[in-house]
This record gives C-alpha cells, structure tokens and sequence, in this order.
C-alpha cells in the first residue's frame, strides 16, 4: 500500500460549494502521514474559513499574494519550494482555466507556476461546466503539461443537476496522491543504503562519532521503496523512524557497518553511501571505563576505517555505486577526485561551508558528478532531492 509518509502537501482550495470537503481531504492526506499547508483562493474563503483549515493543518492559511506578514514568515517562492505536491482541490472550471494558461495574478496560480515537482488537479463542476469543450480543452493542457488530473467523479450535484463534475471522495483523492510518488522505475531491483553517522567506542560508556542525522539516507530509502526496489537500509545511530517497508541493519561502528554492506552484496543493483562513516578508530578500546587522571593531556590512537564503498565498488560483480561528498572548498574538483580514488559511478557533491543547507538540514543543494557531465540540483527538501537522485540512478540502469 503506498502512503504519503514524509509527504509536504500544499493544499490548494479553489471556490466552489465542495470547498467544504477540503476540511475532510486535510485530515485524510494527514491520515495518510503527510505535513498539510493550505492556501485558498478568495472564492474558497465564501464557501469555507480560512480558520478552519488552519485549525485542521496545524499551519496558518495562506491567502494573499502581496501580504507582506505571511511573505515574511514564509515566502510564496519558498512555500512552492516546500511542497513535494501541490493538489488543487476542488479546482474549478475557472482555476483549470487560469491554471492552463499560466496566469500568475494570485497567490495559487503563482504558487504553480514557481513549483516544480508534482501538480494534481480534483475538478469539482456543475456536469456542464464539466463538458464544455473549453474545459476539456483546458484539461487536455494540463494532462500535456503532467498536472494530474484526479476525479472528477459522477452523480447527484448541489446545483439538482446529475452527471460528471462531483469531487471525488476524499479518500479516493488521497490515494491518487499517494500513487503519484510510486514510479515503478526500480521494480525489481535491490537497492543498499547507508546512512547517519558510525559510533568508535573508546571504551564501555564513550565514544567518537559526528552530527550526521542520516535523514538524506533515510529519504534516499523511502524514495527507493517508492519506485519499486528492494531496500536495505544499514543505519548509524540515529533519532529517524526508518521507512516501515524497508530492511533495517543495525550498525554501530564502521566495522560493523563495513561487514553488513559486504554482507548485503548479493543480488544488490545499486548501492548508495551516505553514512558519515568516522574515519578512523581508536587502536584500542579499554574493557573498563577510562580513569581520569592527574596528567593534564591524554593521547589517543586512532587507526584508519576501511572505506565501506571503495570496497564495495571493488567488488565483482560491481552495484551501481553512489558516494556523497561533503566538502568546504573547491566541492566539484575534490567530488570528482572522489569519484575516480572510490571508482565510483556517481558522486553527490555538496558545499557543507553554507550552514542552513546539507549536515543535519531538512534541504540540501547538491552537484552530481557523473564521469562524464555534472548536473545542479537546486537547494529543496531531502525528500524531494532524494525522488530526483533515485530517478537519475533508475534511468541509468535502464
Ligand atoms: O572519503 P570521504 O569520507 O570524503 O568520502 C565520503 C563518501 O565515502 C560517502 O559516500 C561515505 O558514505 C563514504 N565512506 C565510506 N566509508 C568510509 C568513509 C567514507 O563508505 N570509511
């Protein structure tokens, strides 16, 4: 069963007597594990409050273009930015109009002409509305454009008229969404990722670790579960709730780690290395809880880790093998020696010297470095970035 979990969904209300049911579709997207921000169109706001949906999402209700205390708090750039989908629902004959010809004059059109991942539509209309050729034509717009076109459904409508144009059922309309982020495009394949920081103990109760949070592997994992794959994700230490249909191992240190990404090899298409793997150890780890004593300096050996996907691009037969390259300075040179050193197939190169994005963010901006072309993927979620690396590395197996 597909989910939204991790999803951010920008709820989109147009006017319209089924305005109401955006109240129900709110509940059921969070049902569904999905963060719910709203914005209406001034027409929704006659049929229902915008202090109702903003009780019900837990956020405040975005209405105006120009307001300058919500652009403060969160710009319309950015809120386009947060959205993994934005689901217009109920559209209106005239939203899908103004939509299919890219007007940007309110907050909603400018919202979908400033997002780029996923755009659904749920039409709601009186059944002639529905028919007229100009809205089928509009439609047939937005199908070419890959707005997704959810509904509408038949039946009684409020006007007494019965035919095509009701909105679907909440549920119905959520399950759509979900469906959208299942691409199909690993079906079959097996797919290892590491992920959040190795622990190097020192002795019983102390340790060496980083401030990895591992939520760019955990996202990697539910974006390689939504696109069909087998996945075995081999975690740090970490505070995340690991995607529920995924293969959880277990890993304290880089040893460990090390051993069960050799151990996943079999049958494994594509591995991917996000883990902060320390490294090095220290050469011995007391049995007992290290004394302090009177001396005012310490000396600790450290010994070098194995370096996890070098060895597993060594092996034969060789996965897909992605690293990550988190670097301070001169990032694309330093990426692409990584590449070539690792014999890697992919190297997702971020700039960690910029704080508000990369170690321990909610987004990232990334450069991939491929042996032969790099790409930019623009600062967004991790979710979002992890649907776009999981695609690239699906049309390279393909
Ligand atoms: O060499 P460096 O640590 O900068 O390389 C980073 C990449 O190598 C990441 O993909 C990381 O997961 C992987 N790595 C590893 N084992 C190590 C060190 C890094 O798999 N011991």
């Amino acid at each position: 069963m597909s989910s939204l979990n991790n999803k951010r969904v920008l709820l989109g209300v147009s006017g319209g007597i089924a305005a109401y049911k955006s109240a129900e579709i709110i509940r059921r997207l969070q049902d569904q594990g999905a963060q719910v921000r709203v914005v209406m169109t001034p027409a929704a706001q006659e049929f229902i409050t915008p202090l109702t949906l903003q009780a019900l999402s837990g956020n405040p209700v975005h209405t105006d273009l120009l307001d300058p205390a919500a652009e403060a708090a969160m710009g319309h750039i950015e809120l386009a930015r947060w959205a993994d989908l934005l689901l217009i629902a109920p559209a209106s004959a005239d939203f899908i109009a103004r939509l299919a010809q890219g007007k940007g004059d309110d907050l909603l059109t400018t919202l979908c002409l400033a997002h780029s991942a996923a755009i659904a539509v749920a039409p709601a209309m009186n059944q002639a509305m529905w028919r007229n050729p100009a809205t089928q034509d509009n439609l047939a717009v937005l199908q070419r454009r890959e707005v997704a076109i959810i509904g509408p459904d038949a039946g009684a409508q409020a006007c007494g008229d019965v035919g095509p144009g009701r909105l679907l059922e909440p549920v119905a309309i959520v399950e759509h969404c979900a469906d959208l982020f299942q691409t199909g495009s690993l079906d079959g394949k097996t797919v290892v990722i590491t992920a959040g920081p190795t622990r190097e103990a020192l002795d019983p109760v102390r340790f060496i670790s980083n401030h990895s949070s591992g939520k760019m592997g955990y996202a990697l994992a539910e974006a390689a579960l939504e696109a069909g794959a087998t996945t075995v994700l081999i975690s740090g230490p970490t505070h995340l709730t690991p995607p529920h249909r995924a293969r959880l191992v277990a890993a304290v240190s880089a040893a460990d780690m090390h051993a069960a990404s050799l151990d996943a090899l079999q049958n494994c298409d594509v591995f991917i290395a996000t883990a902060a793997v320390a490294d090095y150890r220290p050469n011995q780890v007391a049995e007992q809880k290290i004394k302090k004593t009177d001396s005012d300096s310490m000396l600790v050996e450290l010994v070098k880790n194995p370096d996890i996907v070098a060895a597993v691009a060594a092996h034969k037969p060789k996965p897909f093998t992605v690293g990550f390259a988190a670097e301070t300075e001169q990032v694309r040179e330093y990426a692409r020696a990584k590449l070539q050193r690792k014999n890697l197939d992919l190297v997702v190169a971020n700039d960690v010297s910029q704080a508000d994005i990369g170690f321990n963010s909610d987004e990232n901006a990334v450069t991939l470095i491929w042996p032969a072309k790099e790409e930019n993927l623009p600062q967004q979620g991790k979710h979002q970035l992890a649907r776009e690396l999981i695609k690239r590395i699906a049309a390279q197996l393909a």
